[in-house]
């Protein structure tokens, strides 16, 4: 995102040069990690510096609340990623998030609620029944896929830790650890990854938990072990791999909201009638396919969550 470009330009076209001169810092620090020079990495457990593994995952149901469109390949969905932990570049998060350790894994729900709780992440795999969801993600940048998500509604797990009337939004933040995490070491953005909802978009039944991904754990660079899914909204409020919710009072300020508030807007619902000050919203590319077919509003998803936004300016409230 922060390469700025709309899709059918290539990188050398308009990548800013301090852009560039970060991606190499970053390959250096990458290449530094994959040796264990200098960065801590003979601390890690034997397994972080191999490659990660996926495993399968039993009792899924299908759902009905997923489309029909045909998925995009479990290879477009693992090597083509936004990842800014990793690296800026597409390809980085496949390359490099095998160093990311993902059990044991702990995630702090706190804030705005009666019963606080750290969920382990074996006890969140199992909150409640697992689902296949067959969801439309579209990229701010212009393009798309169609990925057969695991997971549960977001809404079980707040249910659980019972929201107080101060709770109005939820943030949800990344892990941020320099060691696994590379791209942490760079200033691109202001870490960790932060990304927020208003509690009804929390609570709406198509915001996924996920979990896992073509009917197996989530591969490191999809954002194992634990991820946020919103598939009516641009796909960076899906923040990966996260550590901490928090339940607010004021709507949050975001990662790429802070980083630049022009381009990035709070609700970031997908809108082919809202460009993005620098390029078109009104059609994107599916990966995979040549030509390029329309946005839709919300991505598709206007009859289940239009009457969020009832009353609301979505060109102010972008
Ligand atoms: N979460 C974290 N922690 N870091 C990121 O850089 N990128 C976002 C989102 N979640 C991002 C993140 C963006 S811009 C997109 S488009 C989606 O993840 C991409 O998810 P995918 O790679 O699984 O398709």
């Amino acid at each position: 995102m922060l390469i700025r470009r709309p899709p059918d330009l290539v990188p050398s076209d308009i990548t800013p040069q301090e852009v560039y001169a970060r991606r190499r810092e970053f390959i250096k620090a990458a290449g530094g990690l994959a040796l264990g020079a200098g960065l801590g990495l003979d601390a890690l457990p034997a397994a972080a510096q191999g490659k990660a593994t996926t495993m399968k995952l039993f009792g899924v149901k299908e759902s009905p609340l997923s489309t029909g469109e045909k998925k995009n390949s479990r290879q477009e969905i693992t090597e083509y990623n936004n990842f800014y932990e990793f690296g800026t570049d597409k390809a980085d998060p496949a390359q490099f998030a095998h160093t990311l350790v993902t059990r044991p894994w702990t995630v702090a729900v706190e804030g705005a609620v009666n019963k606080p709780r750290v969920f382990d992440i074996d006890e969140l795999m199992k909150l409640a029944p697992l689902e296949e969801r067959i969801y439309r993600m579209r990229c701010v940048e212009g393009w798309s896929m169609v990925i057969p998500w695991v997971g549960y509604p977001l809404a079980e797990l707040i249910r659980r830790v019972e929201p107080t009337g101060n709770a109005k939004y939820i943030e949800y933040d990344t892990l941020a650890d320099p060691r696994q995490m590379p791209g942490v070491r760079s200033r691109v953005l202001d870490w960790p990854y932060v990304e927020g909802l208003r509690l009804d978009e929390a609570m709406h039944p198509l915001t996924l938990l996920c979990v896992g991904l073509y009917g197996e754990t989530l591969p490191n660079q999809c954002g194992a072990p634990v991820r946020v899914v919103v598939p009516w909204k641009y796909g960076f409020k899906s923040g990966k791999s996260i550590v901490r919710i928090r339940f607010v009072e004021k709507e949050p300020r975001t990662a790429w909201n802070k980083a630049a508030p022009r381009e990035y807007g709070f609700y970031s619902n997908v809108n082919p009638d809202v460009d993005h000050p620098r390029w078109s919203q009104a059609t994107e590319r599916r990966i995979g396919e040549f030509s390029k077919r329309k946005t839709t509003l919300f991505n598709g998803y206007a009859d289940q969550v239009a009457r969020l936004y009832a009353g609301m300016d979505l060109k102010k409230s972008f």
